[in-house]
């Protein structure tokens, strides 16, 4: 066997986008380490491939002395940091867990970095940091102005990650990546929850009147600009992943309505969430400039997406019964 020539460790890899980055990685040249917690929206199903090749370790990064530990054993040359509360309605009802992971977290993951001398840290962030954006596109520069409980926490740890830049001559680079989708994407998330309430014949949910704008990004595309700024990205600086596909979230439940042949009466509109932020858009020439280009349609992946729903019917009822014990909290009917 041909030796191992860096040590790659995960946060967050049970999850959505941190597993398909694992999956991305040359497991002969690397060995590959994860950590994460396994909250309601981690999984090892999604690792059920990598699981006689990856180190794995069940551990919560707010828990400092044991992540520490992790990290002087397995000595890491990059992290990728993924760890993170995600979910907006969550946020609403509860931050106490999101400034736990995203941000205490977020610091701990950091000193132990910094104790174990790591090489390079990619910290992944979102664009929900820059708030709602009236026109245009924001560039890496422009102000933060988080608005949910759940950004305002990403925009922290951003702040912590600069200040370990500034501080410590920390390796660190911040990605920000736009609205991604995909297969094995939690069935709470507003495209794989819309697929399993229509093939288990209950209606989409849809805040206010669903004019919202938000843009698209398939996993496959976040994936390779993740590994492209990883590669060729500068330390220090920030690097927004953004997509050309922008539309409003009535368009885009409409569009799975008629692939799923079924009509806008199965629309629940719901009251809007607080403090909803419009719409989302980056500007990514910065990403551009590295020479990233988006390869995979909004369509193409909306079709995986349903395949994957389709083929993993179970666990996403599953997961999407779990959810009824808090929906009545969140989703305020108006029809
Ligand atoms: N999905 C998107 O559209 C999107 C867009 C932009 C940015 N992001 C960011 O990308 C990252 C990954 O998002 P995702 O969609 O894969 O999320 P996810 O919710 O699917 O996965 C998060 C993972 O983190 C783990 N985790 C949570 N708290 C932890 C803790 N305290 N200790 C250890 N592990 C913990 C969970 O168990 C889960 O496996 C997050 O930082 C998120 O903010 C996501």
């Amino acid at each position: 066997m041909a030796p191992k020539t860096k040590t790659i460790l995960i946060t967050g890899g049970a999850g959505f986008i941190g597993s398909a980055f694992a999956k991305s990685l040359n497991i002969s040249t690397n060995k590959i380490v994860i950590i994460d917690k396994l909250t309601y929206a981690g999984s090892l199903q999604r690792l059920e491939h990598l699981k006689k090749t990856v180190t794995f370790y069940k551990q919560d990064i707010c828990r400092y002395k044991s992540l520490e530990k992790i990290f002087l054993k397995e000595k890491p040359d990059i992290v990728y940091h993924f760890a993170a509360e995600t979910h907006v309605d969550r946020s609403n009802l509860d931050i106490k867990p999101f400034t736990q992971s995203n941000v205490a977290g977020t610091q701990n993951v950091i000193q132990a970095s910094i104790k174990s001398n790591i090489k390079k840290f990619i910290h992944i962030s979102t664009d929900e940091v820059y708030g709602s954006i009236a026109k245009g596109s924001v560039n890496e520069r422009a102000a933060l102005k988080p608005s949910n409980p759940y950004a305002i926490t990403k925009a922290l740890a951003d702040q912590l990650v600069m200040l370990a830049i500034n501080i410590n001559q920390f390796p660190a680079i911040i990605v920000r990546p736009v609205n991604t989708f995909g297969p094995w994407q939690y069935p709470e998330k507003f495209i794989p929850l819309a697929i399993i309430q229509l093939l288990d014949s209950k209606k989409v949910p849809l805040y206010g009147k669903g004019h919202q704008i938000r843009c698209w990004l398939s996993i496959e595309d976040c994936i390779e600009a993740i590994h492209l700024i990883s590669k060729k990205g500068t330390l220090g600086e920030v690097y927004n992943i953004g997509s050309s596909y922008h539309q409003d979230n009535l368009s885009t439940a409409k569009t799975i309505l008629k692939k799923l042949g079924k009509t806008q009466r199965e629309i629940l509109y719901v009251k809007d969430r607080l403090n909803h932020d419009f719409r989302y858009s980056v500007n990514y020439q910065k990403l551009k400039k590295l020479g990233w280009k988006q390869k995979h349609s909004f369509t193409k992946t909306l079709d995986d997406t349903i395949a994957w729903v389709t083929n993993q019917r179970p666990w996403c009822t599953k997961k999407r019964k779990e959810l009824q014990n808090y929906w009545k909290d969140i989703y305020k009917s108006k029809n």
